[in-house]
């Protein structure tokens, strides 16, 4: 597989700026990201360009892509977990969360604001958390079994965001939209959201709603991306805005990706760490 020059941990090169230099997401500058654009725009296809950046390192895939897993299912093995539908997703989610409590006490027994500051050999592997079709989560048809599942999907959510960043647990989330009419507490996790990639919108409103807030130059310049440029995005973190376009990632690298076992999961058994006193570890 043409894999591009290697790069620190937990960059991905994704695609080529129109300005030339490669376009990189770090996460360790920008630890959660915001995905967006209409169908047939790109996003699946710049997630897959995510995957087979990051898949040759030392960084685990949890995947939710409740459109019955169409896209990231294709990544096989190399996702350590792998949620088709929202029921899965849950539980997928609460995991994470509760992956991110554990990484809390083990910081805080050690005296370290963050994974980072851990020894080497005690740092947990670090997670990248990739939802394709957000929208799935807050499906609610009235019913309370859905509203109550819309719920818990919005309140997990907004919780690993708020507090992955420091524990090595990030998040990549992609949809059409990003509104509050999506559901509940959609704005404060897009808040958390701080890297915005948009690729060609259905309309202004869904541009502006996630670039607005950070950079209104950039929601201009997102309205001009065409339909035949399938990939193009516009890129910001809220400073400049760059116009980029994602790698086209072909079927035998899929291929190819798919047979690496990505690490174990759930992580908490895999940590090398001694629980506090009192504490179980399951
Ligand atoms: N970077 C790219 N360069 C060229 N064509 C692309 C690129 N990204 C996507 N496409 C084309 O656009 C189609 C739709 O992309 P996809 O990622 O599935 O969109 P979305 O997930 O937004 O619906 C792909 O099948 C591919 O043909
Ligand atoms: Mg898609």
């Amino acid at each position: 597989m043409k894999q591009p020059a290697a790069l620190p941990l937990l960059s991905a090169d994704v695609g080529q700026t129109e300005d030339g230099p490669p376009w990189v997401i770090e996460f360790r500058k920008v630890p959660h990201w915001l995905v967006t654009g209409a169908t047939q725009s790109g996003k699946s296809s710049l997630l897959a360009a995510l995957v087979r950046s990051l898949s040759s390192q030392p960084v685990a895939l949890v995947g939710i892509d409740c459109k019955g897993g169409m896209e990231l299912g294709l990544f096989g093995r190399r996702f350590s977990k792998l949620a088709i539908d929202r029921k899965r997703a849950i539980v997928v989610l609460a995991s994470m969360v509760e992956e991110i409590e554990h990484r809390m006490r083990v910081c805080r027994a050690a005296g370290a604001r963050s994974i980072w500051e851990l020894p080497e050999g005690r740092r947990p592997t670090p997670i990248v958390v990739i939802v394709d079709e957000l929208a799935e989560l807050y499906l609610n048809d009235g019913s309370r079994e859905s509203r109550e599942e819309a719920e818990q999907c919005a309140t997990l959510l907004l919780r690993l965001a708020q507090l992955g960043a420091a524990l090595g647990v990030h998040l990549v989330a992609a949809g059409q939209r990003v509104g509050s009419d999506l559901g509940p507490r959609v704005t404060a996790l897009r808040a958390q959201l701080g890297g915005r990639i948009a690729h060609r919108a259905h309309d202004e409103a869904s541009a502006e709603m996630t670039l607005g807030d950070l950079n209104p130059d950039a929601v201009v310049i997102a309205q001009t991306i065409s339909e035949e440029e399938q990939g193009v995005a516009v890129v910001t973190t809220g400073g400049r805005w760059t116009r980029a376009r994602s790698h086209m990632i072909s079927t035998a690298d899929v291929a190819e990706i798919s047979a690496i076992p990505g690490p174990p999961y759930p992580f908490l058994s895999v940590l090398d760490t001694a629980p506090e006193k009192g504490e179980t570890v399951t």
